[in-house]
């Protein structure tokens, strides 16, 4: 059995699907293990780290993909990494499908049985697996470390013999994994800290870190969970009301992050010039949510754009910028997955296509798209 780690292709991804641990359990479930070279340069891993792990070091993608029966990525495969690939091998990676609905045409196209990280069902046992919640809380973590950088003032309260600072008020809009996150780093930080969602549940929890909860909690709120656990897409109403009141909060606020996300749809937008506009000089508003949209009106992405005098961070791949942190937890989400596609008894790949992890996952087979999402017709 052969697995693979090419160095991610794409510019801008300094993750990387393996660690030299992961490698080592690779070996131990019986792969030959071949890593390209200086596929771990920006997560901070020599390539000597990988060798002493067992991995064998390959020169270029072509001989790192040839023959691979698996191969593990953080992004996607492009058309040339296809073209590489044998037909019938299992690649997993973090497809981003919606909206590539060509380039998960094109995956299936190469015979490859692609499995898509971010589908993997948020039950206990694959919790270890789920890759969303491992690289959110960091992005969650680092869009504080990021408006903390721009943020000319300090965010804890200091008090000195010079006079006194006063504690930076940020607001964290949403409050899932990454946005628990960020509310529980500007906590430690020193700052104020607020925070709403859509989703009832996320109340208890932002108050369980020690934020405030800002909402309008009318009956459409109270029922604005999916059975999944997700945010739904609210009324036009509602979002009126929560504007207002949103509005009126923001204005007092130094620091706002958002991370509103619905599964599927473009993210809502939260917030408008006009809210941006009533912050004072200085303010700093993170937008996680820039690669699906944006939550807010005026935010660039792969940019700090300036809106008057607040700036707009709007940073993409935000789990990159913390990447050595990032790679080692992906890793570890995708030996926790590859390892149940293996006969540990027979060191052979051995999947079973009727395992609800497998089938929640898998969107290309023998050369078809079969993920219900993408492929209507198997519906
Ligand atoms: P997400 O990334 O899809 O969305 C981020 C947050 O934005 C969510 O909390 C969502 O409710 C909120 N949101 C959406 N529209 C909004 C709006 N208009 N205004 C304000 N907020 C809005 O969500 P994420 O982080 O993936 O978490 C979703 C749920 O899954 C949560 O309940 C989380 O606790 C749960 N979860 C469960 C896990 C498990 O059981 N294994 C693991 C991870 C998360």
């Amino acid at each position: 059995m052969k697995l693979a780690v090419p160095r991610e292709s794409e510019a801008g991804e300094p993750r990387v699907a393996a660690t030299p641990d992961t490698v080592k359990k690779f070996v131990s479930l019986g792969f030959d293990v071949a890593v390209e070279k200086g596929a771990g340069t920006l997560s901070r891993i020599v390539d000597a780290d990988y060798e002493a792990a067992g991995a064998t070091l390959t020169a270029d993608a072509k001989a790192t993909l040839a023959d691979a029966d698996v191969v593990l990525k953080v992004r996607r495969p492009s058309a040339d990494e296809l073209a590489l690939m044998k037909k019938g091998a299992i690649v997993i990676a973090s497809m981003d499908p919606y909206g590539h609905e060509d380039e998960v045409k094109a995956m299936a196209k190469a015979g490859i049985s692609a499995f898509a990280m971010e589908f993997m069902p948020r039950i206990t046992r694959a919790q270890v697996m789920d890759v969303l919640s491992s690289q959110a809380n960091l992005a969650g973590y680092q869009a504080v470390i990021d408006a903390a950088a721009e943020y000319d003032r300090a965010m804890p309260m200091m008090m000195t013999a010079a006079g006194t600072v006063p504690a930076a008020r940020v607001f964290v809009m949403g409050a899932g994994v990454a946005g628990l996150q960020a509310i529980a780093t500007a906590r430690r930080l020193g700052a104020v800290v607020s925070a709403t969602d859509v989703r009832p549940a996320a109340k208890e929890q932002v108050e369980s870190l020690g934020a405030k909860f800002v909402a309008v909690e009318d009956d459409e709120f109270k029922q604005a969970e999916t059975a999944g656990g997700y945010a739904k897409e609210m009324s036009a109403e509602y979002q009126k009301k929560q504007n207002e009141l949103v509005a009126a909060h923001i204005a007092k606020q130094d620091i706002v992050i958002t991370t509103a996300l619905i599964p599927g749809r473009p993210a809502p937008k939260l917030i408008s010039k006009e809210m941006v506009a009533s912050m004072k000089p200085g303010s700093v508003v993170v937008d996680l949510a820039v690669e699906r949209g944006g939550n807010v009106e005026g935010s660039k992405a792969g940019k700090i754009a300036k809106s008057g005098e607040v700036k707009i961070i709007g940073h993409l791949n935000v789990p990159g910028r913390i990447a050595a942190s990032a790679s080692a937890l992906y890793a570890k989400n995708l030996v926790a997955f590859a390892e149940t596609l293996v006969d540990k008894e027979a060191k052979a790949i051995a999947v079973n296509w009727d395992d609800e992890l497998v089938k929640a996952t898998v969107l290309t087979r023998d050369g078809q798209v079969v993920h219900p999402a993408f492929a209507p017709d198997t519906k």
